[in-house]
């Protein structure tokens, strides 16, 4: 059997979407919006167009959101286009490249929006001389890793589902298993094209555009829409380790889970042995098991090792695995470059092909050095003696950030709108429904829960904390998910850039900054 880390989504299932229905030709809602797009030749879809529930459908079947119109830009001239036409009849506007943002961002977050479909604008291009990799906008990271690997043996740091677009991703963050080693996907832009909400084009790099290329690095949603990422490359490990244990001992009491996680949690610290090759994420699961009527628990370790499998049986699995019970599953394999990233993903393969099903996710940044004994307590007390989990499957992602050698907290905070420098683990919280469950039959009570387990985790903990903005939390307010993304000070500069770049507040969600 294969286990692997972050498989929840597919595990579980998939939905097909609807047949095609409702055709007709010509404007139909919203006509002259329609008119303005169609008389600059500018591509699009309305609700009357025959495969609207192909481009409309949110991958989070939770938040459904129904657009305006989808544009379907082949070219930056098309997005200039489209935005002039949206904010010149009134629309909001938001570019979708992977739409895997959980508040469904990409399609807008609520309904109505012109939603600027970039999946056209997927090449990837690297070039031989300077190793630096050109994105479409559009483009998602199975896609884009390949091309950079196929084209020069190259590898970008990135999340692990090939699905996700570098648009939200690179823009928000970007934490994968590489970044302990190379840093976050925002750290490898170099350099941006982008569209202003007047339509202007522009180049944006440290030299051209400062204020704008600090901007977009954090707060893109708001600021602008990238047409192109020019990115940083590395040369592509020849061998990576992929690395599963499952326990199901470690769940057994609070306790027990609490020494477990502090010896890990030790274990990445020593920097006597671990450095930034090695990276890991602490995984808690939760589900209902239909057959028994109880709870299948498991805590897995899971992570990769760019080395070779003889140094890594050698020096870290005897150190990683003493003082924890025997794992009840594990995998150990070394595979090549891709190999590894594939079976990372959660469909195990790079193509990234849309998952549907609805979810709820929350995050908590735990900065340097990590959680104590009693913040321990408290976030395994909630999942195994707190409220009962409601008919949903539970997944809480312990994602390392820091710990020995790891090159992410090397970042200046300053340099761009991404404050979250000082970060030890990040928790990525996820409840899914099982498959077909729609936002209708998503159990309103368990956002509450897991809104619960993110108060745990922050309740009386010690180190500064925060929330990743990739990881989007729908129950926060606008005020709360500035505070939490950005803070004070990032803020306060962001606002001043809306107000020069967007005064009437075109790129708009429901977290976006306001001038
Ligand atoms: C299954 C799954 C797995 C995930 N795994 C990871 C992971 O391993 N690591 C991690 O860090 N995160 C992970 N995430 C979170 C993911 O990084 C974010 O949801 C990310 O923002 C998605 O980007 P997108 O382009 O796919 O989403 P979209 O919904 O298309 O966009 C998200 C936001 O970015 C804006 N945007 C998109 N493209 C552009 C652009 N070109 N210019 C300007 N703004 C743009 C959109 O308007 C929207 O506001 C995961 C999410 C899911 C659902
Ligand atoms: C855009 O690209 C698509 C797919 O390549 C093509 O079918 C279509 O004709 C193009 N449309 C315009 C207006 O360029
Ligand atoms: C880009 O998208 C088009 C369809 O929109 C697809 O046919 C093509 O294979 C994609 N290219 C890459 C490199 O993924
Ligand atoms: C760190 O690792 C070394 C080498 O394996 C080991 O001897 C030492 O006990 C470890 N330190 C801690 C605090 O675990
Ligand atoms: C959502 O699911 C319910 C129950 O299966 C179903 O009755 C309803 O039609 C669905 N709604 C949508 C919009 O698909
Ligand atoms: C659009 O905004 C940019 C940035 O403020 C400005 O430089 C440019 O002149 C504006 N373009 C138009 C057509 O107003």
């Amino acid at each position: 059997m294969r286990i692997s880390p972050f498989y929840l989504i597919a595990a579980l299932g998939l939905s097909t979407l609807g047949e095609a229905k409702n055709a007709c030709s010509g404007s139909c809602t919203n006509p002259a919006l329609e008119r303005c797009l169609t008389a600059k030749r500018v591509p699009f879809k309305v609700s009357c167009s025959p495969d609207w529930e192909l481009y409309s459908t949110t991958l989070n079947r939770r938040v459904p959101i129904t657009p305006a119109a989808i544009v379907l830009p082949n070219n930056s001239k098309h997005v200039s286009d489209a935005v002039i036409c949206a904010a010149n009849k009134g629309f909001k506007v938001q570019a979708k490249s992977g739409g895997h943002s959980y508040g469904s961002f990409g399609f807008g977050g609520t309904d109505g929006h012109v939603m600027i479909d970039l999946r056209n604008l997927n090449k990837t291009v690297l070039s031989r001389k300077t190793n630096v990799a050109v994105v479409g906008g559009g483009t998602h990271l199975g896609p884009m890793a390949t091309a950079v690997h196929a084209q020069g043996k190259r590898a970008i740091s990135h999340g692990i589902c090939g699905g996700v677009g570098i648009g939200g991703h690179a823009t928000h963050g970007g934490w994968g298993f590489t970044s302990r080693a190379w840093g976050l996907t925002i750290d490898h832009i170099l350099e941006l094209q982008v569209v202003l909400a007047n339509g202007t084009e522009t180049r944006v790099s440290p030299n051209s555009n400062p204020d704008l290329f600090w901007a977009l690095r954090g707060a893109a949603d708001s600021i602008g829409i990238v047409t192109s990422f020019s990115l940083k490359t590395h040369p592509a490990p020849k061998e990576v380790v992929n690395f599963v244990y499952e326990f199901e001992a470690v769940l057994e009491s609070v306790d027990k889970a609490v020494n477990a996680f502090t010896r890990l949690q030790d274990f990445v610290s020593n920097a006597t042995l671990v450095d930034r090759r090695l990276s890991l994420a602490l995984q808690t699961f939760v589900k209902p098991n239909p057959e028994t009527g109880s709870l299948d628990k498991s805590f897995v370790v899971g992570g990769t090792f760019m080395g070779s499998l003889g140094e890594y049986k050698r020096s870290i699995e005897p150190e990683m695995l003493r003082g924890l019970p025997a794992p009840t599953k594990s995998e150990v394999q070394s595979h090549d470059w891709l190999e590894s990233l594939a079976r990372l993903s959660p469909d195990g393969t790079l193509t990234g092909g849309p998952l549907y099903s609805a979810y709820f996710a929350n995050s908590v940044t735990v900065d340097d050095p990590g959680l104590d004994r009693a913040a321990l307590e408290r976030y395994f007390g909630y999942i195994l003696e707190g409220p009962p989990l409601p008919p949903v499957a539970l997944q809480s992602n312990m994602e390392l950030w820091g710990g020995a050698d790891g090159q992410i907290n090397f970042v200046p905070t300053t340099g761009a709108a991404f404050p979250h420098r000082n970060v030890f683990w990040t928790a990525h919280n996820l409840v899914q429904a099982p498959p077909d469950v729609n936002a209708t039959g998503f159990p309103p009570e368990a956002v509450t829960y897991l809104s619960g387990l993110r108060n745990a985790i922050l309740d009386g903990l010690e180190v500064n904390s925060a929330a990743y903005p990739n990881l989007v939390d729908t129950t926060l307010t606008r005020q709360e998910a500035h505070q939490l993304y950005y803070g004070e000070e990032v803020l306060r500069r962001l606002r001043r850039i809306k107000a020069a770049y967007d005064p009437r507040n075109v790129f708009e969600n429901p977290q976006s900054i306001v001038a």
